[in-house]
């Protein structure tokens, strides 16, 4: 089925430039993109939207990373989206990542791993509304 899931650019990689080279491998792997923007949230947006996180050990440093500088959420669809994409961007630890991943090839440690990927179809659309309104989102699913 096709569905779609949420990417996010976090901080790190789009501080070293390299925006262009993750959107690449995206649509190189046969996603399209339905939405896209460079923003930077605030510490209380970046808690709203990791709120699944907050009784973690992680979870203040991850709000401090997440609204130190601008991110890229981007919207993708494809078949088998949300499994496909968590395949391209490979384990969460960017040293456990397999070779060619997006966080084997750009991420520095497990809290600076580059990129996002939603977990479920569920959490997909939750993420997805959090980011873009209807309308600014195009429909490639048909
Ligand atoms: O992003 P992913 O779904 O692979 O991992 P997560 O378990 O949902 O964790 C969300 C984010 O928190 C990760 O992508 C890391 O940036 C960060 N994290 C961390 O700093 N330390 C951990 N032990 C686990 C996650
Ligand atoms: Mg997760």
């Amino acid at each position: 089925m096709r569905n779609r899931t949420l990417a996010i650019i976090k901080p790190d990689a789009v501080s070293k430039n390299v925006i262009g080279e993750i959107v690449s491998m995206i649509t190189q792997a046969g996603f399209k993109i339905s939405g896209m923007k460079l923003i930077k949230i605030s510490r209380q947006q970046a808690g709203v939207f990791y709120e699944i996180h907050k009784d973690r050990p992680f979870y203040e440093e991850l709000l401090d990373y997440m609204s130190s500088g601008p991110i890229v959420p981007i919207a993708i669809e494809k078949e088998n989206a949300v499994e496909d994409y968590r395949k391209l961007i490979g384990a969460t630890d960017p040293q456990k990542a397999a070779e060619g991943t997006v966080r084997k090839l750009y991420g520095q440690s497990l809290a600076f791993n580059a990129v996002h990927g939603s977990d479920s179809d569920e959490n997909a659309a939750i993420e997805t509304a959090f980011f873009f309104s209807h309308s600014e989102l195009v429909d490639n699913i048909r």
